[in-house]
């Protein structure tokens, strides 16, 4: 059961210190969010956590970042300018604005989707089952048009036609625009991925539900090269591989499903993509797009700007282009479903309640809160052992109000570990170490503190 709605989370997030509205004291801006001090750290934690399993220590794949800005061309190549849309209707009564795909998922729960649907199919599906407008009933659209996604810009001093700029709707392509210059320098071979993290834009009709669908958000994206014939078994392979990070993130597996996209969803030149879903208060929604890609962009790239892609096979001599798997993840969406993951709420005996973010130790913001027992006695030594763990992981000091409250406080902001320094601390060189989860404490010495948070941090 969730036991938190969207709108208690929000509030719970601004404050803690996690999220906040971008732009407040002006207002806000629609659908922009900032991280805030605690936010940062759990989506840096997130991030690292992909750069490790993905890159990193991975060995298949290597990593990349790459420019926001692009050259327009790319954009034409891969069919971005002219047809990353969304079906775009107005409602005739009152004029509010719909993506028609959105009104026909909403309306069956998720079970229709518009994918591979022409316009006038929609429409058709929107009137034949009277979806009425949600704002004010009436059953009475426009014709449904084509609405471009992709934000523009301009690129130096003169506004017009040449210096037109767009912001990369996904990170993806600057990663195949740079597969031969990765290739060349790495000299890696089939089969091999390039992994990036950076920021994506588009301009979507519908933002919403908080952070789940934003115009500004972070992408991870994978671009998995391998030989034709073998992308299947590679699809298959990343597919369990993405669901086996977010568990092993803390996102809850009850809550997690596969969606196989259908023939008729399947864009034309993937031969298979699933969705990786997580049940959200809403409903389920989108968390990682894995999608079997054939050659579609190397070889929209190399029709385009002329350049040969081609891989040599040095084992059969062959040149021709790898085929492509892509798992691909917004961070904020692994945040959002890490965070209602962790909520609970515990009553105790007093029937007091006890918020606690039971965060996976990877992504806390902090691992280990020191705490001195009394200011005046505990504080210099409470801090002289935050300078030193604070080296080895993320610390915290708090030395306000009673322990009971200092607990409650990093209860709530997800830390795993707290320490107590006391006059045992003092004399005999002992801390009280108390786990987040199970409340229990033990003592060590100040020194196993380390070894002893470096082992539970292993991921
Ligand atoms: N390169 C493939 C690609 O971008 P996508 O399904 O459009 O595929 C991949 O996006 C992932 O990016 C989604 O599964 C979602 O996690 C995230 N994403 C897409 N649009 C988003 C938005 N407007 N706000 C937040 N996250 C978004």
């Amino acid at each position: 059961m969730q036991k938190i709605s969207l709108e208690q989370l929000v509030a719970f997030l601004k404050e803690q210190g996690f999220i906040f509205q971008g732009s407040e004291i002006y207002g806000g801006l629609a659908n922009a969010w900032d991280y805030g001090p605690l936010g940062v750290e759990l989506i840096n934690n997130i991030k690292q956590a992909w750069w490790k399993k993905f890159v990193r220590n991975n060995k298949y794949n290597i990593g990349l970042d790459s420019a926001i800005l692009m050259n327009k061309e790319v954009w034409v190549a891969t069919g971005h300018l002219s047809s990353f849309t969304d079906p775009l209707v107005d409602c005739k009564k009152c004029h509010t604005r719909y993506r028609a795909d959105k009104l026909i998922e909403d309306f069956s729960n998720g079970a229709v989707t518009g994918d591979g649907k022409t316009n006038e199919e929609l429409l058709e599906y929107i009137y034949s089952n009277k979806i009425t407008c949600p704002n004010c009933g009436a059953l009475e659209y426009t014709d449904i048009r084509k609405f471009n996604l992709m934000f523009k810009t301009h690129q130096g001093v003169v506004e017009d036609n040449k210096s037109e700029v767009y912001l990369r709707p996904e990170t993806a392509q600057g990663i195949f625009v740079n597969f031969k210059n990765v290739l060349r320098s790495s000299r890696k071979k089939l089969p091999f991925g390039i992994g990036q993290i950076g920021k994506s834009f588009r301009n979507e009709i519908t933002p919403g539900n908080f952070i789940f669908r934003t115009r500004e958000f972070e992408q991870m994206e994978l671009e998995f090269f391998c030989k034709p014939g073998t992308e299947l078994e590679w699809f298959s392979y990343w597919r369990s591989f993405c669901m086996d990070f977010l568990i092993k993130l803390g996102v809850d597996k009850a809550k997690l499903r596969y969606r196989d996209h259908s023939k008729e969803e399947l864009s034309f030149y993937s031969n298979g993509t699933t969705d990786i879903e997580f049940e959200f208060p809403w409903g389920f929604g989108e968390l990682w797009g894995i999608a079997s890609r054939t050659d579609y962009d190397l070889k929209a790239h190399q029709t385009h700007s002329k350049e040969n892609l081609e891989y040599l096979d040095p084992e059969t001599n062959e040149k021709y282009l790898p085929y492509v798997v892509e798992p691909s993840v917004g961070v904020g969406r692994i945040l959002l479903a890490a965070l209602f993951s962790a909520y609970d709420e515990e009553v105790n005996e007093k029937n007091e309640t006890r918020v606690v973010l039971r965060l996976a130790n990877v992504l806390a913001p902090y691992k280990l809160a020191v705490l001195p027992l009394i200011k005046k006695n505990h504080a210099e030594k409470a801090n002289e052992l935050f300078e030193l763990y604070n080296e080895h992981f993320s610390t915290v000091y708090d030395e306000s109000a009673n322990i009971g409250k200092r607990y409650r406080r990093q209860d709530a902001i997800g830390t795993p570990y707290c320490v107590t320094v006391d006059d045992e601390t003092l004399n005999n060189g002992t801390v009280t170490l108390r786990d987040r989860d199970t409340m229990e404490q033990i003592v060590l010495k100040t020194t196993e503190v380390i070894p002893y948070i470096e082992e539970k941090l292993k991921f």
